[in-house]
């Protein structure tokens, strides 16, 4: 073992530098050279590398995103660039491939090393909407939830000020961890997750029990991928991305606009958007990365390929990437069921 790749793909999430710099660090322990991949999938289809040391992984534990960049990059949408990706690998002298990604990353490196093209990999799981199956949490979740609450914390003090109904939409594309989470931290009078369609009905009825009851306003935490009727996600535009996955947004207006005129409530809506992927992450995040970056290296020096770092209670424990791809997980509706006796 003499040179390893490390690569981050999909969107970018706070902790990805955490495990960079531990699987990095590993590495350079073991006298084995790191060639950093730039953006995705991309960088091997371009042989766009940076090769890492110690300096070059210093510092980056605060640091949000990614030091090496990502792309939504799918080298199976053109049978040339998989092909890419192959001969750039041997060209590169690699001896292993980490790829740090969700779904759609981690899809891609599983396709590659069942079709055995001769590309060692090993898988990190990463993603803020913790949907990633076969591991309890991924990184980036814990700070996406802490962003989100804080946001709904403030939201409270504005609402309670003037009397209104704020809805804020909440990231997660089609399951609902980061709303729940974040919705329950933070004392959400009502949360909306994709895993069950909205009924509004019954929204508005607590909200307009708890007006009844004196409390003259609240907070509707709503996931972005929240539907109206099953099956119907609301999006912002039709064209889909390189992994066939719509854009997500504009639930939040389009639930506003509906609880104002069926409650006549004065009702306001805030999108968190992006700033839920942003900045520095939380001490939880870079200790999972650490733990993730560090399994991985474990598993290429022990040459397991075809596995992933994966949570497992309090364990880190390493699980087959096809457990991790095919099916989302979403969220358990005992959980929401458990969320719901405290709406109102
Ligand atoms: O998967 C992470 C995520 O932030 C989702 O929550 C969201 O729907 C999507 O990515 C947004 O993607 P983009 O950064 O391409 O707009």
């Amino acid at each position: 073992m003499e040179r390893i790749g490390v690569l981050t793909g999909g969107g970018d999430c706070p902790g990805l530098n955490a495990v960079i710099r531990a699987v990095a660090r590993r590495a350079f322990q073991n006298n084995i050279k790191v060639i950093g991949i730039k953006n995705g999938w991309k960088g091997l289809i371009n042989a766009d590398t940076t090769e890492l040391d110690l300096g070059s992984v210093s510092g980056i534990l605060p640091k949000g995103g990614t030091i090496l960049g990502t792309s939504r990059t799918n080298p199976y949408k053109n049978k040339d660039d998989v092909q890419k990706v192959i001969d750039n690998y041997k060209k590169l002298n690699l001896d292993a491939l980490v790829a740090i990604g969700g779904e759609d990353t981690l899809g891609v490196a599983n396709k590659l090393f069942k079709e055995n093209k001769g590309i060692n990999v090993v898988g990190v799981p990463k993603t803020i909407d913790n949907d990633l199956n076969a591991t309890d949490f991924t990184f980036g979740f814990d700070t996406a939830v802490n962003i989100a609450t804080e946001a709904i914390d403030r939201l409270h003090t504005t609402a309670e000020s003037h009397h209104r109904i704020m809805v804020v939409e909440i990231m997660g594309r089609h399951a609902g961890w980061i709303a729940l989470h974040a919705g329950l931290a933070s004392g959400a009078d009502v949360i909306l997750i994709p895993e069950v369609p909205i009924d509004l009905d019954e929204v508005c009825e607590i909200l307009k029990k708890r007006h009844a009851r004196g409390k003259g306003f609240s907070i509707v935490a709503v996931a972005e991928g929240a539907q109206f009727k099953a099956g119907q996600v609301v999006t912002q535009e039709e064209k889909l991305d390189a992994f066939g996955h719509v854009r997500l947004g504009g639930v939040g207006e389009r639930l506003a606009e509906e609880i104002e005129k069926r409650t006549k409530f004065e009702t306001r809506v805030t999108v968190l958007g992006h700033v839920q992927r942003g900045g520095s992450p939380t001490a939880f995040d870079r200790v999972l990365g650490t733990r993730f970056g560090v399994k991985a290296m474990e598993l290429v020096l022990a040459k397991k390929w075809g596995y992933m770092a994966s949570l497992h209670g309090t364990e880190i424990v390493e699980v087959p990437l096809q457990d991790a791809v095919g099916t989302l997980k979403t969220v358990d509706l005992k959980f929401y069921e458990m969320a719901k006796a405290f709406f109102g």
